[in-house]
Order: C-alpha cells, then sequence, then structure tokens
C-alpha cells in the first residue's frame, strides 16, 4: 500500500460567475521514503494539489471529488482537530516564504520544542535538546546559541533550513515541499535542496517536491508528475521521463532548460499561455499549444495511458488506436526546434543552469 495515494481529486472554486474546476482527476501515489517531483507551469494547479493533500486549501476553495488516502486512511473532509494532528505529526509542510511558516514572537527554540511537544512523547528538556540537535542537523551554526533567536534574526537561507527543521522535528513520515528555494538567493538553492533531500533520506520521509525547475527535478526526484491546467500530462521515473518525454507539453518544458553543452542554443519553448480555468480548451486542453495536435485531440479528453517505459501520459499519440487518426487529423505543421515526443535529450536537465520554466 502507498503512503499518500491521491485518485481522481478535484478541486473546485465557487465564484458568482459559476464553478471553476482548478483540479479535475489528479491521482498519483507516493510510496513510503520516496520523492514525487511535480513541475508545470505556473498556474498548473501545483499548490493546490499540495494543499489538498494537507487540508490546507483556501475557502472557498474545496476539494470536489475523489479522495487522499493515507496508509489507505480517507484524509480529505476530516474535522479540522484531526487533519491538524495529522499535519505536523505525520505530514509536514514547507513553503517558498519561511515568514509564512514561522511565527515572529516566539524564538525559533520554542517553535520547535512546541511542535514535538505537541506530537512526541517528550519533556520540555528533551524538546529543547532536540532542537538545539535538528538545528545542527540543518547545518545552523552555534546551534546552542542561535536556538534562541527569533526568525527575523536569520538570514533568508538560515530560515528556510529552520522550516526544514521544523518540517521534520515531529518525524512525519511525508513532507510537502512547495517552491522550497524558490525565495532564496541561486547560489544557496542547491544547498538547501542537497540539505532536505539528504535528511528525508536519513529518516525515511518521503517528500512531495513541487517546483518550476526541471534540473531541481532530476537531481532530487525518484519520479516526477508534469502538471498542466489542473491535470497530470505525464507520470513516471525521472529517469524516463527526463530521457525519453511522452507528452509533447513535457518534451517543451524540457525544451525551456537550456543544456550546458549547448548554452548558445535556445532548445524549443512552448509557444503560448496555460488556459485561465474559465477557457480550458475541450479535449486535450494542451491542443492549441501543441505542434502534434490532430482532430481527436480537439474533441476527446485524454486519460494517463501506457506511454512506452515505464510512465504515462494523457497524450492521444500514444493511444493504440490513434495512428489513423492522426493521418485524418491532418496534424499542424511541426515547428522548427520541435522536439518529438521520446527525443532523448541528453543533458537537458543540469542542476544550476535551469531557467524558471515560467
Ligand atoms: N483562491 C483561488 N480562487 C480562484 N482560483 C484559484 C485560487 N487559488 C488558485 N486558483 C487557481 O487555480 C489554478 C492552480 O493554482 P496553483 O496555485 O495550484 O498553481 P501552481 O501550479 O502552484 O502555480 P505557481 O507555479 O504559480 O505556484 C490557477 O489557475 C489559479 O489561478
Ligand atoms: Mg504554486
Amino acid at each position: 500500500m502507498p503512503l499518500l495515494e491521491v485518485q481522481e481529486l478535484r478541486v473546485e472554486f465557487p465564484t458568482r460567475r459559476g464553478v471553476l474546476t482548478a483540479l479535475d482527476g489528479v491521482s498519483f501515489a507516493i510510496e513510503a521514503g520516496e520523492v514525487l517531483g511535480v513541475v508545470g507551469e505556473s498556474g498548473a494547479g501545483k499548490s493546490l494539489t499540495g494543499a489538498a493533500v494537507i487540508g490546507l486549501l483556501e475557502p472557498p476553495g474545496r476539494v470536489a471529488g475523489g479522495q487522499i488516502l493515507l496508509d489507505g486512511r480517507r484524509i480529505d473532509g476530516l474535522p479540522y482537530e484531526q487533519m491538524r494532528r495529522i499535519r505536523g505529526r505525520e505530514i509536514g509542510a514547507i513553503f517558498q516564504d519561511p515568514l509564512t511558516t514561522l511565527n515572529p514572537l516566539y524564538t525559533v527554540g520554542q517553535q520547535l520544542a512546541e511542535t514535538m511537544l505537541t506530537h512526541l512523547p517528550v519533556n520540555p528538556a528533551e524538546a529543547r535538546r532536540r532542537a538545539i540537535r535538528w538545528l545542527e542537523d540543518v547545518g545552523i551554526p552555534g546551534a546552542a546559541q542561535r536556538i534562541d533567536a527569533y526568525p527575523h534574526e536569520f538570514s533568508g537561507g538560515m530560515r528556510q533550513r529552520v522550516v526544514i527543521a521544523l518540517a521534520l522535528c515531529a518525524e512525519p513520515r511525508l513532507v510537502i515541499a512547495d517552491e522550497p528555494t524558490t525565495a532564496l538567493d541561486v547560489s544557496i538553492q542547491a544547498q538547501i535542496i542537497t540539505l532536505l533531500k539528504g535528511l528525508c533520506r536519513e529518516h525515511g520521509t518521503a517528500i512531495m517536491l513541487i517546483t518550476h525547475d526541471m534540473g531541481v527535478i532530476a537531481e532530487t526526484a525518484d519520479r516526477v508528475a508534469v502538471m498542466y491546467a489542473g491535470r497530470i500530462a505525464e507520470i513516471g521515473p525521472v529517469r524516463d521521463v527526463i530521457k525519453h518525454a511522452r507528452h509533447p507539453y513535457t518534451v517543451g518544458l524540457m525544451g525551456s532548460i537550456p543544456s550546458l553543452s549547448a548554452r548558445v542554443e535556445r532548445l524549443a519553448q512552448i509557444d503560448g499561455a496555460m488556459p485561465r480555468l474559465a477557457a480550458i480548451p475541450p479535449g486535450c486542453a494542451f491542443h492549441p499549444r501543441c505542434g502534434h495536435a490532430f482532430a481527436r485531440c480537439k474533441s476527446e479528453r485524454p486519460e494517463l495511458m501506457d506511454a512506452g517505459g515505464s510512465s504515462r501520459a494523457a497524450c492521444w499519440l500514444h493511444a493504440a488506436d490513434s495512428a489513423s487518426a492522426m493521418v485524418a487529423g491532418a496534424p499542424r505543421e511541426a515547428r522548427p526546434g520541435d522536439a518529438r515526443p521520446g527525443d532523448a535529450r541528453p543533458g537537458a536537465a543540469r542542476q544550476g543552469v535551469a531557467d524558471d520554466a515560467r
């Protein structure tokens, strides 16, 4: 049984002009100790997916369908108090801006100790001892003294280290990290990701790592889910997806990462923008931007299907019965620089040189 299982998740926002569907049939699983990367352009639904899992959707957003299971137990729709206990104890969270997580009125030591006292069978002295050890583990110099400092007395990078300690100190089995380094200086982003991954591996903690950066995914994740317009476009082992992207959208996302060996040559970019929620096209939501779209893509919505290798893609190019339709539907002229799904892109994913795929 997977640690986390999300089945056909649907998230809606009721508005005066009708209900907007922000997530529509999102399904994936995370095994114990596994790192699942979640990638996609701005507005794809990455943060909403994380927020739904941890029970922090902002009203009026609501889970309107599907299920979220932790160890096979449903956690969507739990009463606030029960969900609060699961948050922290079983699922930790790390967000982009450490200041949203840390309370400015308490020292970092008080916040770490409080979290452990809430969730673990420890006394205050033991909680403080462990708090110092956590600060050491996340690389805060002079941890024994810094434990009594307030969040504003730390630099941005050090604050994010404190947040990592806070997310992990109650020994959760899953951490949701939503763009954990985006607000930080580029030079320390890799350090923080490496630290997070190292600590989680040591403690057997699974990570749902949300990021725009395919380079980070390539370095960190075991599997990757590529999201587009509130759905998963492709999911599979990270090596498969990077070497043989099966969905044209994934190919485009890879294309927005310049490789080290080809710094001068701009690789394929995806033209156009993610559709607004109120204007998601019928069929495959990506079809207006897709160089391979044919008739079926405009009318029928593809579900995730086997796409060769171990990955699955929601793309009609991979349907066994699509070959004839493709001829009949006369695919749009491929643009120069278009990559074909399945093309190997050696060197496409390299940490440190990755562009923001926004
Ligand atoms: N409170 C809200 N009311 C209405 N729509 C919302 C709300 N919050 C998010 N959305 C919409 O839901 C969609 C998905 O948002 P989400 O924040 O999950 O995107 P994301 O993939 O995390 O993007 P980013 O990379 O910019 O963080 C977007 O179209 C967004 O506009
Ligand atoms: Mg987001």
